[in-house]
């Protein structure tokens, strides 16, 4: 080669440029309706506004940020154990609140099982407390949560479920399109949900987050989640057993053609779909 020749530049493929937490937010998340549905269940059960919310298995605390900004006397706190979400959050959430705001947000690095932090509601979203495999294991952390709930408090849980969940190798894909507001600068993307493997005997289930871009590029396995795949009445019982008084479990409606409405109401039986997704709340 002549000492002349030029290396030639590589351009950075859109996968080492993404942002994997922007990515999630906006495949998976939606704070500013994850409010207002807390809001409901709260005042579906008590008839008032609750003000102290607790975020359990925070990552990023996208749901804190989006409650503080409710109003004054609005207060979030936020608890995970991994201090790189939490991390992101500081650099890339919290700057974007009013200084009174980032006041009201409390980030801790911590187990949720031993996090003795009171609030009017506690939630634990995305299915996160399916990491603790054992009934001893949720037992803990249901008991803890029922210690710190206010005396008028709710613990807001969603379930996911269905004949599909118990097939390996399943996975839903979809577009995201290029995002408009503060999450402009990524690209468009495919998301990938991957069930990579279901125990029928464990109810043990791999799951797997992948982000891929249409110059080929990808984020395999941007986020793994090894956990146990638990049943709504498993869940209910184990509610009364931490000493909630009441459970309730808002299912999904249809819409006007039979299909997922992603409105969610009270209801006491429902519908045995492939692949469910609803709320459970529990009542102190
Ligand atoms: C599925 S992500 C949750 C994301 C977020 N809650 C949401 O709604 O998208 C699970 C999070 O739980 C955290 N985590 C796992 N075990 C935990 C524990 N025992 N205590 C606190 N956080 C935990 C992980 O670090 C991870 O950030």
């Amino acid at each position: 080669m002549s000492r002349t020749s030029k290396k030639p530049r590589t351009r950075p493929k859109m996968a080492d440029l993404a942002d994997k937490y922007a990515l999630y937010r906006l495949a998976v998340q939606d704070p500013e309706h994850e409010v207002q549905e807390f809001l409901r269940f709260y005042k579906d059960q008590f008839g008032r506004r609750p003000t102290r919310l607790r975020e359990d298995f925070c990552a990023a605390a996208a749901v804190c940020c989006e409650w503080v900004k409710l109003g004054r006397e609005y207060a979030a706190v936020g608890v995970d154990l991994d201090p790189e979400p939490l991390g992101y959050c500081r650099r890339t959430y919290l700057p974007k609140l009013s200084a009174t705001e980032q006041l009201r947000v409390r980030l801790l690095q911590q187990d949720v099982r031993t996090c003795d932090v009171r609030a009017d509601i506690i939630a634990a979203q995305n299915y996160s407390f399916f990491i603790f495999k054992t009934r001893a294991g949720v037992l803990e952390y249901f008991r803890q949560v029922h210690r710190c709930l206010a005396d008028e408090g709710i613990f807001i849980l969603d379930m996911m479920g269905g004949g599909a969940m118990q097939d390996e190798q399943i996975s839903e894909s979809r577009q995201v399109g290029r995002p408009t507001s503060e999450d402009k600068l990524q690209p468009p993307f495919r998301y990938v949900w991957e069930e990579a493997s279901f125990d029928p005997i464990t109810h043990d289930v791999l799951f797997h987050i992948h982000f891929r871009f249409p110059d080929g590029s990808a984020l395999e396995r941007a986020f793994s989640y090894d956990w146990r795949l638990w049943t709504m009445p498993e869940i209910r019982e184990l509610l009364e057993e931490a000493g909630f008084s009441q459970s309730h479990v808002y299912w999904e409606t249809e819409d006007k053609k039979g299909e997922p409405s992603g409105k969610y109401r009270r209801a006491t039986r429902g519908r045995p779909d492939q692949a469910w997704l609803s709320y459970v709340i529990g009542v102190k």
